[in-house]
């Protein structure tokens, strides 16, 4: 390791996993998370529970990401942490914990934008999009079309007006008696189920932008309806039902993607998020791709869900720039692009 090297500590902690990472001269070393599970048996992230689980788990993490990267925290030429957008107690634990770090150690802080981390996480491995692409992000908390120009430039061209795509998988989830979060149940039990089987509203909003509210309403309305006739309607029906909500899901995320590609000309389209990792949504992009000849970029499922190696591979884009911040910095639950 000489002196030239740039090793950055990255750390998340924006939601509900804790995660830190090593970066040295743009290559990932670990990225090491530590997911809550504190929250399931409450249906949904509870916030005061969150950062109390993160305070526990910083430290360990930390220790383990520096460790297993065989370089010692004197050779760190900064600290990297999510800044937002994220839960305000959360984000102040990583923040708090990289302003001291970096201040006992003399080097520069830099602040990272939690889904521009999400859209770098695509030049952590190969292959890499080329600019510009598209990227469509799609989270628990999120979901965004962005034109990608450059490593740190990129602009939101769509994005929901009310709920996320995850939260719309795992409001409908609860609906259905599934534990928290629902999104992945919804994916396995949509494997064995008919995606035409019931009919769901697609909500087309003006533009390329979303909305994933109105679906949570109609499932409500329908089970309803349904379980009037037939207490036993959901265990009935599980698979068909995930199947067609999955499918009313991936038919409106697809809708506007498609319309940004033709808009913006463009062939190099991305997805990130903990919703990339939906089957149904791999399977029908890779088809819609070969179709429309694009190049399609997927990460590694570690990848699309929180984590820390994401932050770091930001890091290292404004580390080159020289972009730090202050001992000022404060968090923000809500940041733009
Ligand atoms: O990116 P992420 O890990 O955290 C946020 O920043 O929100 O995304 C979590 C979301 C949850 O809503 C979860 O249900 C959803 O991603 N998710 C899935 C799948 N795996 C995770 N949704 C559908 N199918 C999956 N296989
Ligand atoms: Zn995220």
């Amino acid at each position: 390791m000489g002196n030239k090297d740039i090793s950055i500590l990255a750390i998340e902690s924006s939601c509900d996993e804790t995660s830190a990472s090593i970066i040295v001269n743009g290559k990932v070393l670990n990225n090491i998370v530590a997911t809550q599970s504190v929250h399931e048996k409450y249906g949904g992230v509870v916030p005061e529970l969150a950062s109390r689980a993160h305070q526990e788990n910083l430290i360990p993490v930390i220790q383990e990401a520096i460790l297993s990267s065989g370089i010692s925290k004197e050779q760190l030429s900064a600290v990297a942490f999510t800044r937002g957008p994220g839960l305000m107690g959360s984000l102040l634990v990583g923040v708090s914990f990289a302003k001291a770090f970096a201040t006992a150690l003399k080097i520069p802080l830099i602040d990272i934008n939690h889904m521009q981390a999400h859209i770098l996480a695509h030049f952590i491995d190969d292959p890499k999009p080329d600019f510009p692409f598209i990227c469509l992000t799609v989270s628990g908390g999120h979901t965004q079309l962005v034109s990608v120009k450059d490593y740190l430039k990129m602009e939101v061209i769509g994005e929901t007006q009310d709920d996320a795509v995850g939260e719309a998988f795992d409001k409908t989830a609860k609906l259905l008696g599934l534990p928290y979060p629902g999104g992945p149940l919804i994916d396995r039990y949509a494997k064995e189920g008919n995606p035409k089987a019931f009919k769901f509203p697609v909500t087309r909003m003006p533009g390329l932008n979303y909305s994933f509210s109105g679906i949570k309403t109609a499932v409500l309305y329908f089970l309803r309806d349904q379980l009037k006739e037939n207490p036993n309607f959901i265990s009935e029906n599980l698979p068909d039902l995930c199947a067609s909500i999955q499918y009313t899901l991936i038919e409106m995320l697809l809708i506007k993607l498609k319309e940004a590609a033709k808009l913006y000309g463009v062939k190099e389209i991305a997805i990130a998020g903990g919703v990339s990792a939906n089957s149904g949504l791999r399977e029908t992009l890779a088809e819609l791709a070969r179709r429309k000849g694009w190049n399609l970029y997927v990460p590694k499922f570690e990848y699309c869900t929180d984590n820390a190696a994401m932050i770091a591979m930001a890091a290292h884009y404004k580390y080159l720039k020289g972009e730090f911040v202050g001992l000022d910095v404060t968090p923000l639950t809500k940041m733009k692009l």
